[in-house]
């Protein structure tokens, strides 16, 4: 059975495999594969880093051992996850045409080596992808093994050569049309910095301009639109030799290096690669953490999304290379599932012998065999996904936004002040995120850019640069009956980083009912008090709540005091405010509060919207997300903290998953419920 774009109607279970490492050991790509038919895998990515095995020589094309171990997977009913091989040059390629090699910011270029290692503005190296992957096309186009394109892997990083400073002037001039709009969106009248022509301009580098922050704004920029055109241009190759499968990328985790909402616009599907660091500190914490990264994947697309990569036992680049407890991998790989996943995909099916990945976690270790805690346990969890079928493709509805925007955090962290020791950006869009996940709501995390149509609750956490209309499409969202959460240091400059004239947050003062007048910052170790407001109730049966970092005074026009200052000269003035806008209402958090304000406003907010969670009484500890098919909701019920829990269960719901006893730690619970 498939779906409409041709996938497989289940879960895709699997992960990197690497043949041409071992392409003279025919016996272990023959064991290798009756191994992971016993693990249930259904799925492997191939070709991710082979391009020097595909093309030995130049147009020398030896795909003889590509084809062989696809058809001989697919005998064994495992798909192929096909990968461009952009991701690493051959030798070959980089001594005939150095200019596919990266030049850093200091202006000197890199030797052959590593991988990712490649001008993504060169006419021979998009030339030399455009030639293997048209190759590739042509023999795996109708291939039906192969379910999906995987282009080139994670991405990232940027090249500094004459090649890419004059694809950056050019880029500019199409966005500024004149010099002189530069200079004024740059600001560069201070410190001298006027352009004369756009052949002036130079990409940033420490020799030279790291302050000019629209020069760095728009650097980034160029940076994103050069890989996202590098990336169609891949996908044309595919195209134009007549593959029709559906492309994917892999993405990484909190990865700032470029805009990933433009990227997922050029693909079917959006992946990504995660590690996170299990077992450090607190597991709920780490838990809360990679489910913000999951919504954020699973929202840049509205859709779906594949685990591309995970680790089944430790990933050998973390400081330490914790293993994961029993359980662990099923809990992390439900977690995926449960927020919108189709797939659990790990990196590696097979270790390495030699190679800086040797002793990265796999399927099949050193040792060889199946009777290892690790292969038990993967093919555990690929035997359960098998059981929760039906479940894949459901989608993940959410009533509750979280914009989190990559250019203007561009924008805010290159600025200097208002705090320089960390502005904790990513912290305080995860108390946000988590504040709602907490109190049972599913959510989505949005780039600014994204549409508000259909949410009732928008969170809009330290939003520092408001892009063209975006403080109108606010207070629409508000003024139509929505609810809207503003915090601290948002609205403060426009797109091109200049600051805003007049009252802040910019455009928004009525709809808040207030304006801010100045930011205070905390050094490290100290703290503010929020206090319930005289008179009012506070938030959760009147608690005060630790705010450290940053903290604003606002002044009121209308907007209530919710929440009040407990020290220092501003004690007393408002740090949480409310204000009736329209049809609807506007919060804002003047601090940078501690995570249970995010939740206790998130629980406030739900009884005053009426919005029920998808679970009652939601012990801490636990994470609850729901998927649907239109007809059917499944629930998912996780446990993360270090002790048995007894959720608030169904007695009689249709169990998929355990039932509705006590939860162990890193336990799944899976039922289902009709939609009403
Ligand atoms: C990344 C890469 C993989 C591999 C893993 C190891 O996600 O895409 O090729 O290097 O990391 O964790
Ligand atoms: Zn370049």
């Amino acid at each position: 059975m498939t779906t409409d774009n041709g996938l497989p109607a289940g879960f895709l279970f699997g992960g990197d495999y690497s043949p041409e490492q071992w392409l003279s050991r025919p016996d272990i790509l023959e064991r290798d594969v009756a191994m992971m038919r016993d693990a249930h895998v259904n799925a492997v990515t191939l070709g991710v880093f082979s391009w020097a095995a595909l093309e030995p020589r130049e147009g020398d094309f030896q795909f003889g051992w590509l084809e062989r171990i696809v058809d001989k997977l697919y005998g064994s009913g495992i798909c192929t996850v096909l990968a461009t091989p952009s991701g690493a040059r051959p030798r070959w390629l980089a001594e005939k045409h150095p200019e596919v090699l990266r030049v850093r910011a200091d202006r000197t270029r890199n030797l052959f080596g590593e991988r990712h290692n490649h001008c993504y503005t060169s006419p021979v190296y998009r030339e030399k992808v455009r030639l293997i992957n048209g190759e590739l096309a042509r023999r795996f186009a109708g291939h039906p093994a192969v379910l999906m394109w995987h282009i080139s892997n994670e991405y990232g990083g940027e090249c500094h050569c004459p090649l890419c400073q004059d694809a950056f002037r050019s880029w500019l001039k199409a966005e500024y049309g004149s010099i002189g709009r530069l200079n004024e969106a740059w600001w560069t009248a201070f410190w001298s910095h006027t352009y004369g022509d756009f052949g002036q301009v130079e990409s940033p580098s420490p020799r030279g301009d790291l302050h000019v922050h629209g020069l760095n704004l728009d650097w980034k920029r160029f940076v994103t639109a050069q890989t996202a055109d590098f990336l169609r241009s891949e996908i044309r190759a595919l195209r134009d030799a007549g593959a029709r499968q559906p492309t994917v990328i892999n993405l990484m985790e909190d990865y700032t290096g470029l805009n990933y909402a433009e990227l997922a616009a050029c693909v079917d599907l959006v992946s990504w690669d995660s590690y996170p660091r299990w077992h450090r500190g607190s597991d709920v914490t780490t838990a809360q953490r990679t489910g913000l990264q999951h919504d954020l994947m699973r929202t840049l697309r509205h859709q779906p999304f594949l685990l591309m990569e995970s680790c089944l036992a430790s990933p050998n680049w973390h400081e330490v290379s914790k293993i994961k407890r029993p359980g662990m991998l099923s809990g992390a790989s439900l977690q995926a599932v449960a927020h919108g996943s189709d797939s659990v995909q790990f990196f590696q099916i097979r270790q390495g012998r030699g190679g800086s990945e040797k002793f990265h976690g796999a399927l099949i270790d050193h040792y060889g065999g199946e009777d290892t805690r690790v292969f038990r346990e993967a093919a555990e969890v690929g035997s359960i996904l098998e059981r929760l079928g039906e479940i894949a493709h459901a989608e993940v509805v959410s009533p509750a936004a979280v914009l989190w925007d990559m250019e203007s955090r561009w924008a805010m962290e290159d600025a200097q002040g208002p705090r320089n020791d960390g502005l904790h950006y990513h912290e305080t869009i995860l108390k946000t995120h988590s504040g709602l996940r907490r109190s049972g709501l599913n959510v989505d995390v949005l780039d600014a850019s994204g549409s508000l149509e259909g949410y009732e609750v928008v969170f809009v956490p330290m939003l520092y640069m408001f892009r063209h209309g975006l403080a109108g499409r606010l207070r629409r969202f508000t003024e139509r009956g929505g609810t809207l959460v503003v915090t601290y240091w948002s609205g403060v400059a426009g797109e091109t980083d200049l600051c805003f004239l007049g009252p802040a947050p910019h455009g928004l003062t009525d709809v808040l009912g207030l304006r801010r007048e100045e930011i205070d910052a905390l050094y490290d170790g100290e703290a503010n008090l929020l206090e319930p407001a005289p008179g009012a109730g506070g938030l959760a049966g009147g608690r005060c709540y630790r705010c450290t970092h940053l903290a604003e005074l606002v002044r009121l026009d209308g907007a209530v005091p919710i929440l009040v200052y407990g020290r220092d000269f501003y004690r007393g003035r408002p740090a949480l405010t409310v204000h009736p806008f329209g049809r609807g209402q506007a919060y804002y958090v003047c601090a940078d509060a501690e995570a249970d304000l995010y939740r206790d406003l998130a629980a406030r907010i739900m009884r005053e919207r009426g919005l029920r969670p998808i679970l009652d009484d939601i012990a801490d500890g636990l994470e609850v997300s729901s998927r649907t098919d239109g007809r059917t909701e499944y629930v998912f019920v996780q446990n993360y903290a270090e002790r048995q829990i007894v959720p608030n269960l169904p007695a009689n719901a249709r169990y998929l998953l355990g039932g509705s006893g006590p939860l162990d730690p890193y336990g799944t619970v899976v039922f289902e419920r009709p939609l009403d």
